[in-house]
């Protein structure tokens, strides 16, 4: 029998990104407007049973890997619940956070087997962390991810490079990686609804290696092998504890090997991160309708790169970006 999690171009969709609210303790100014977005009303929004049941379906069906991910996951009050209820499926679980309060959470990560935990961090500069995020919580996020590292747990550190800001903090970031087992992955600026994007403020891949080669000694400089569906390009310095990588959606998108399906908190289903359009799947559940028949249909309909905006001519068209806000869809 056919997967329903397999796309007409081969790609087996094994990775459900949950988005479990579309609030936030921070502003970052590249993923929402500054005066916010309008929040879904709590009815329209997934109750932690109806998000169990709605991973349960994926996992029988073959996902293997479920990442939280939010606004800020950790800011929903039943949050240890709702990680406790997914520990109990045959799934890698993870989670994406902004690292403000994962210190209240250490051991419930370690109870619900979650090691791997991707941390957003833009700058190593406080008043630019202020800038950015529109909060002053520059230290507490620093001194977490440090937490986190002693705690044992796999950590990635995510940073959305945007010219004229933090493109002159890369090397300073590699060099974190000297004495940290850290994964640092900086990230192309994408664009989203109302977050001011302009391929002007992109700094691609191409820039990042060129300041890259230009500070280190190529000999020193390893390229990795990349994990299947991988998002990021990995590297390594040479005798550093942790490693880099690049996640270049915009100049050098991954699409072909792209496995990941997303949820969205208010139970919207999206096959790529740019869907302008999406599939509702929390109605049905709520009217004891068949599930599986949505999400099938949501993996058929897929594109084959970025929603269908394959070149980048129609990347930066403006009018192409229909879409929620980032902190509505969880990344
Ligand atoms: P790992 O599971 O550790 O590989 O993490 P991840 O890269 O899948 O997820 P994370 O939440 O850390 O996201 C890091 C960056 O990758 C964010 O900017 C995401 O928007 C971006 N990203 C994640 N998944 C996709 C995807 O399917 N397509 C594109 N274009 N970008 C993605
Ligand atoms: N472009 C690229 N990455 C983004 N993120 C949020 N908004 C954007 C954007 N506009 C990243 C953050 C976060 C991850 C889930 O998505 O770094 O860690
Ligand atoms: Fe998958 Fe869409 Fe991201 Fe491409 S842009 S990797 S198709 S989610």
């Amino acid at each position: 029998q056919r997967s329903i999690l397999k796309d007409t171009f081969g790609r087996e969709h094994t990775y459900l990104r949950i988005s479990l609210t579309e609030r936030c303790n921070l502003r970052c100014t590249y993923c929402m407007p500054a005066d916010g977005i309008p929040l879904s009303p709590k009815s329209h929004i997934m109750t932690y049973e109806e998000i169990y049941t709605i991973a349960k379906e994926f996992a029988a069906n073959g996902v293997t890997k479920i990442r939280l991910t939010g606004g800020e996951p950790l800011v929903r009050k039943d949050a240890a619940l709702i990680m406790e209820k997914l520990a109990s499926l045959p799934v890698e679980l993870a989670i994406t956070t902004n690292g403000v309060i994962v210190d209240r959470f250490i051991e419930q990560f370690k109870k619900c087997g979650i090691h791997k935990i991707n941390v957003s961090l833009d700058s190593l500069d406080t008043d630019k962390n202020t800038f950015i995020t529109r909060r002053d919580y520059f230290k507490k996020v620093y001194n977490n991810i440090q937490l986190l590292v002693k705690e044992g747990f796999e950590v990635k550190v995510n940073c959305v490079l945007m010219k004229g800001f933090n493109e002159n903090e890369i090397i300073d970031f590699i060099e974190l990686t000297k004495e940290q087992p850290l994964q640092i992955r900086f990230i192309e600026f994408m664009p989203f609804d109302g977050n001011k994007w302009n391929m002007e403020k992109l700094v691609s891949l191409e820039e990042i290696l060129k300041q890259v080669y230009a500070h280190y000694d190529l000999k020193s400089f390893i390229r990795l092998n990349d994990m299947p569906n991988d998002t990021a390009k990995n590297y390594q310095i040479k005798g550093y504890k942790g490693t880099f990588a690049v996640i270049s959606s915009v100049t050098n998108p991954f699409c072909d090997s792209c496995n990941r399906i997303r949820l969205t908190a208010n139970g919207q289903l999206k096959n790529c991160l740019f869907s302008t359009t999406e599939s509702d799947i929390l109605t049905p559940l709520r009217e004891g309708k068949s599930i599986v028949a949505v999400i099938e249909k949501v993996v058929l309909a897929k594109k084959k790169t970025r929603n269908g905006m394959d070149t980048l001519e129609k990347f930066k068209d403006p009018n192409s970006h229909n879409n929620r806000s980032m902190i509505a869809i969880g990344g």
